[in-house]
């Protein structure tokens, strides 16, 4: 049986994916954790980490494929640059790389999006066939930031005009799945959620659906990160893309996310 390493598996996505891991392939998690009590036998763990390349080379050993879904927004130099290339280096035997991505990390000069797409570079060069998804940023991701935004007592402030496109982590590690299934299929078509909403709308929706009443204080940022997410530069407009909308995830997710590792 040909097996698959997924890095992150306790992330947003990697706990999806390890719920939809195609038939006929055997999984293994690489996580800096040790490995958690109500984990199913049938999938191996590996501790490691990205850092300072501990762990790789157990991680690596064997495995067909690699769903490299770890990263560290606040470390991305270290974690997501040097970290990715440690493992690329360790897995020249790999027969396909498939790298989760972000909508619009070519046109917003925030800094974790330069060393992903810089990331993507890295897995084009590495000699392994890969996949590339680029997706919009998932329900869960804004739910967490709306959930750290509504903490002060009585007032929520937000960035002004931010718009956003929110998916389903779910589809996409469905589509991830079948990345492993199909084999190797260099950058696929983009995927993003069914609409374009400002984040104060999607803010106003969050607040009715965890009960909460909120006075929202849209705060106009500076800077050439704020104007792009403003553009919308993280959204793609004309596509309408599958999965629920932000008001059906929220009616199926009426409290936070649980993970199979806690
Ligand atoms: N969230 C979104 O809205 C979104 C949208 C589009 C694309 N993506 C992309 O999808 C991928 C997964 O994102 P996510 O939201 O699932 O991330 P996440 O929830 O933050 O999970 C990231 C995982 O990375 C692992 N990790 C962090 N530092 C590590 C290190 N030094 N060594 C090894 N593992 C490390 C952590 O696992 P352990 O703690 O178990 O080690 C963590 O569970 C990323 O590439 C992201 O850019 C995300």
């Amino acid at each position: 049986m040909k097996r698959i390493l997924l890095t992150g598996g306790a992330g947003a996505l990697g706990r999806q994916f390890l719920r939809l891991c195609p038939e006929g392939w055997r999984l293994r998690v690489m996580s800096r954790r040790a490995r958690p009590a109500k984990i199913p036998e049938s999938i191996e763990w590996v501790e490691g980490d990205l850092a300072s390349g501990r762990g790789l080379e157990s991680a690596v050993e064997a495995v067909q494929a690699i769903v490299h879904t770890a990263t560290d927004p606040r470390s991305p130099e270290a974690v997501d640059l040097q970290g990715t290339r440690r493992l690329l280096e360790k897995a020249r035997h790999v027969e396909h790389f498939i790298y989760p991505s972000i909508v619009g990390i070519d046109k917003i000069p925030f800094r974790y999006y330069r060393q992903k797409l810089a990331v993507e570079e890295l897995v084009r060069q590495s000699g392994i066939p890969w996949t590339i998804l680029r997706a919009t940023q998932f329900h869960s991701l804004l739910d967490f930031f709306l959930g750290a935004a509504a903490r002060l007592p009585g007032l929520m402030f937000l960035p002004a005009g931010f718009q956003f496109q929110p998916v389903d982590g779910k589809e996409m590690s469905a589509l991830l799945a079948r990345a492993v299934a199909g084999g190797p299929g260099g950058r696929l078509p983009d995927l993003a959620g069914p609409e374009v909403r400002r984040l104060e709308d999607l803010a106003r929706v969050w607040l009715r659906a965890r009960g909460l009443r909120k006075l929202l204080v849209p705060l106009p940022l500076p800077g050439a990160v704020a104007r792009s997410f403003r553009r919308g530069d993280n959204t793609l407009p004309l596509v309408s893309g599958p999965g629920p909308t932000w008001e059906q995830w929220l009616a199926l997710h009426g409290s936070p996310l649980r993970s199979v590792i806690q």
